[in-house]
Formats: structure tokens, sequence, C-alpha cells
């Protein structure tokens, strides 16, 4: 045995099989590696023009002055759309052959009501696909839905709309006949993802979580709106009797915003039966993916027992508006996943942003590499258990690797920011317990 592997095995045995040992070439499957990429929350402001007005620079900042607004954006605009081609351009030259691309929703930008409509936000929605196309021609996308991709902004309803048909029109090179006809229902579908590199089947659930979203109002009161749960209990167990594995994609996170004590992204009722199908079949489904909060988080659901028993990604927008009263916010960020091409098992995350200060002073859209998620953090892979130790790190009252984590949240946005107290509870809290009970239980006993 050489001594590399000596020293590997060795190391993971020690470290009950999370902490990756710093030397070079040891990652387990790199060899077989497969790879996607993951886009959210674009928000593009068409407004958004340089002028010497800065109230007058994007809708978007709603009248506040957009100070230091640059080629690339502004801090209190969405993104320009010069900003949203250097994302995909960056994705593009970067050549790495992806299975597919993941695009967890919310095109159109945060603007009054009044200046959208239903026109409006379906011409935004086919700017951003043909975009898309654009760039990637031939590469296979898989879209969900977000809140503020409909007219009014959040009311998704629970039957045929005119987004939903539009949606299933525009889409149809990258879905099939099955997927666009529940998508016309109800913006949800499911999807098998071809490829014949290996025997495992996988599975795409992209869910309509909007429709648990709490300002709908056009939901409110209906025990399964669309019949979606139902839907989705019926397509995880008929995965489940094939022996797929899935990945679930959606707009809105389920669990608790770790901004804020003690509330859920999507209604509290909703979230707890959501939070029980995903136990059931946690062994199914093998990835989640949402975007909605603009930041960068991680979630680690437990079973019953608190066993870590699935890795929940949220990840970070693209646009890099301040809608905080806490004056933090986020740099645009993309990222990037690489899996085991044997089982879809989750290896890595690839986390790339952009300094939207110094692409403004620099007038030149240099997208770089924030961190690895394995490498940042010293851990073997982005499995439930490793990621519950990790988490598990960050309690304690000077943990460097939580000092990181929070950095990581508002994408770099700035490192003096700290994060203590309350709202460190708050974001551990979030980590680890996405169901009422068990979260409330953290929140006194931290
Ligand atoms: C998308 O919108 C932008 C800005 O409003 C415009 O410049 C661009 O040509 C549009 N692209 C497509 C493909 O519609
Ligand atoms: C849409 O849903 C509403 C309420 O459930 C129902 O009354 C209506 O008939 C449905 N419309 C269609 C076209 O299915
Ligand atoms: C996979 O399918 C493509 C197109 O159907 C084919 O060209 C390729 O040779 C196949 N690869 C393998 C490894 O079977
Ligand atoms: C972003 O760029 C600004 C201006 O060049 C610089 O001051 C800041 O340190 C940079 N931030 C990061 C995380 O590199
Ligand atoms: C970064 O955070 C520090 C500490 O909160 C603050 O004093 C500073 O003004 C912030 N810088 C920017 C550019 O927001
Ligand atoms: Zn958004
Ligand atoms: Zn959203």
């Amino acid at each position: 045995m050489e001594v590399r592997s000596v020293l590997r095995s060795l190391c993971l045995a020690l470290s009950f099989g999370c902490t990756l040992c710093a030397f070079p070439g040891n990652h387990p499957a790199l060899g077989t590696a497969g790879q996607f990429w993951h886009i959210t929350d674009l928000h593009l402001d068409p407004t958004y023009h340089l002028t010497d007005d800065p109230t007058k620079v994007c809708f978007s900042s709603m009248g506040r002055p957009a100070k230091h607004a640059g080629p690339y954006g502004g801090y209190l605009c969405d993104s320009p759309y010069r900003l949203i081609q250097s994302a995909f351009k960056f994705m593009k030259d970067a050549k790495l052959q992806p299975s597919f691309v993941i695009w967890t929703g919310d095109s159109p930008p945060h603007v009054p009501v009044a200046e959208l409509s239903t026109k409006i936000v379906i011409d935004i929605l086919r700017n951003m696909t043909q975009t898309i196309q654009e760039y990637f021609k031939d590469l296979q996308v898989f879209p969900a839905l977000g809140n503020h991709d409909y007219w009014p902004q959040d009311q998704l309803p629970v039957n045929r709309s005119d987004v939903y048909n539009a949606a299933a029109d525009m889409w149809k090179q990258w879905l099939t006949q099955d997927a666009r006809w529940t998508l016309r229902k109800g913006g949800f579908y499911t999807q098998i993802f071809n490829c014949n590199v290996t025997q495992q089947t996988l599975r795409i659930i992209s869910l309509n979580t909007n429709l648990y979203y709490s300002p709908n109002k056009e939901t409110e009161g209906i025990p399964d709106p669309a019949g979606q749960f139902v839907w989705l209990e019926n397509t995880l167990k008929k995965a489940q009797q094939n022996k797929e594995k899935v990945y679930l994609i959606a707009h809105v996170p389920p669990g608790y915003l770790p901004d804020s004590m003690g509330t859920t992204a999507i209604r509290e009722k909703d979230n707890e039966r959501l939070v029980q199908i995903f136990r059931k079949y946690s062994e199914v489904i093998v990835g989640q993916f949402t975007g909605h909060t603009h930041r960068d988080s991680i979630m680690v659901l437990l079973d019953n027992q608190g066993n870590p028993i699935n890795s929940l990604f949220v990840a970070p927008a693209v646009t890099p508006q301040r809608l905080s009263l806490n004056g933090v916010t986020n740099n645009p960020g993309l990222r990037l996943y690489k899996y085991d091409t044997d089982d879809y098992t989750l290896l890595d995350i690839w986390q790339y942003y952009l300094n939207l200060t110094e692409a403004n002073e620099e007038k030149i859209p240099e997208w770089k590499l924030e961190y690895i998620m394995t490498v940042a953090y010293g851990i073997k892979d982005i499995q439930p258990q490793c990621l519950y130790n990790l988490a598990n790190t960050f309690i304690g009252p000077y943990s460097q690797k939580f000092q990181m984590y929070y950095n990581h949240y508002i994408v770099s946005y700035n490192s003096s920011v700290e994060c203590v107290g309350l709202c460190k509870v708050k974001q551990i809290c979030a980590i680890k317990y996405l169901d009422h009970a068990s979260y409330m239980n953290c929140i006194l006993r931290e």
C-alpha cells in the first residue's frame, strides 16, 4: 500500500470518516466525479442604467440612492443584464462539461406590484430562458418557479395560469411532455435525467414550494394545494420501488430562516408535512437544492432519533440587492456541485462569486472561486454525517469555522461583519433543526 493511502485510511479511521487530512490529491472519488451548475435568483432589472441621479439608476432600489452603482450593478439594485451575462459567460468559459444546470427561479426584479404585469413577468422569464439557451445551446436545464415568477408576486395558483402555460411552452427544449403537463396544472414536475454512464437512474423533482409560501393568499387554508403533497409522496414511493435516486429542486426552502427567530419560509404546517415526507424517503432523496433567501446556507435533516439523514443546500443569489435592514447583503454567487457518477452521491461544492465592488472599479467582471466546501471546512464530503459534525464545531464562543461559514453566508460581502450571540444561535438552530419542536428546543437550549 502506498504511503498516501495508508495515511488516508488512518486519517479517515481516526476522524469517523469526516475530516479530510490536508494532503493533496487524495479525493476518494475525483476520478469519477460528474458536475452540475446551480444558478438562482437572477432578478433581472431591465431599468438598470448608470445616470447622475443615484435614485434613478434602477426601479428596484425603490427610491433609495444607489451610490457606487457601476456597470455590473449596485448593492441596492437587482441585476443589470450585463451582470447576468457575465455569470453565464464565466460558466461557459469554464469549459467543464457539466451534466446539467439547475435553475431555481426568481427572474423578475423586486419592484412594486403595479410596475409589473403578467406580460412583463413572462417576457422576463422568456428573456432569461433564451439567454441561458444562447450560452448553453445543448445543455439540459431543470428549472423551478420562484415566488417572483408570477404576477402579482407570490400568488402562484393551484391550477392553470398564463405563467404556468408560458413556462411549459418556453421550456419545451428541456422538459418532457409529461413534465410539462403537471407544470401547466400546478407549476411542478418530475423528469428522469438521462445518462448512459451509469446504471443508476436519477430522478429530478421540481417542487412548487411557492404554493406553501406564507404570503400566498391563493393557497391559504387549502390542506394540499394543487395536490402536490400527494403527488410528491406517490412520486417518491415509485422512485423507491424503482430504486431511483432523487434530486429535489425548489425555490423556497423548507426549514427555518437563519436570519429570523422562529420563522419558517413556508407555512409552518406545510413545513411539518414536508419534513415528514423527507424523513420517510430520505434514502431515495440524495440531494436538495433551493434558493430564495439569496444567502449561502446548509441544513441537515435529522430523523426522529436525531441521526443526520439528508443534506440540503440553499444557494446564494446572482442579484446583489440589499433588502434587509441590517445593512448586510450578498455578492453575486453561482455554484458547481460535484457528484459521484456511480450513484449520484454528492461529493463537494465549488462556490464562485463576483466581488461587485472590484468588478465595478476594474470594469472587468472577474468571477472567482470563493471556496471549495470540503477544503474550506476540512470535511471528507458533504453527506449528512459530515455536515452534522461540521455544524457541531460551530458551537462554542470562538469557532473560526463558524466565522468562515458566516462570511460565506453573505458571499464574502464584508468579512468584518460578526455574527455572535443571538445571530449565531439562529444560524446554528436553522442548520440542524427543520421541524418546530426540535427547532424551539434548540433556541431555548442555546
Ligand atoms: C433581455 O433583456 C435585456 C435587457 O432588458 C436585453 O438587452 C436583451 O437583448 C434581452 N435578451 C433577450 C434574449 O431577449
Ligand atoms: C381552479 O381551482 C378552483 C378552486 O379549486 C376551481 O374552482 C376551478 O374550477 C379550477 N379551474 C380549473 C380550470 O381547473
Ligand atoms: C451514450 O449515448 C450516446 C448517445 O446516445 C452515445 O453516443 C455514447 O456512445 C453512449 N456512451 C456510452 C458510454 O454508452
Ligand atoms: C472586494 O474588492 C474590494 C475593492 O477592491 C476590496 O476592498 C475587498 O477586500 C474585496 N473583497 C474580497 C472578499 O476580496
Ligand atoms: C463592514 O462591516 C463593518 C463592521 O460591521 C462596518 O464597520 C463596515 O462599514 C462594513 N463595510 C462595508 C463596506 O459595508
Ligand atoms: Zn429572490
Ligand atoms: Zn424568492
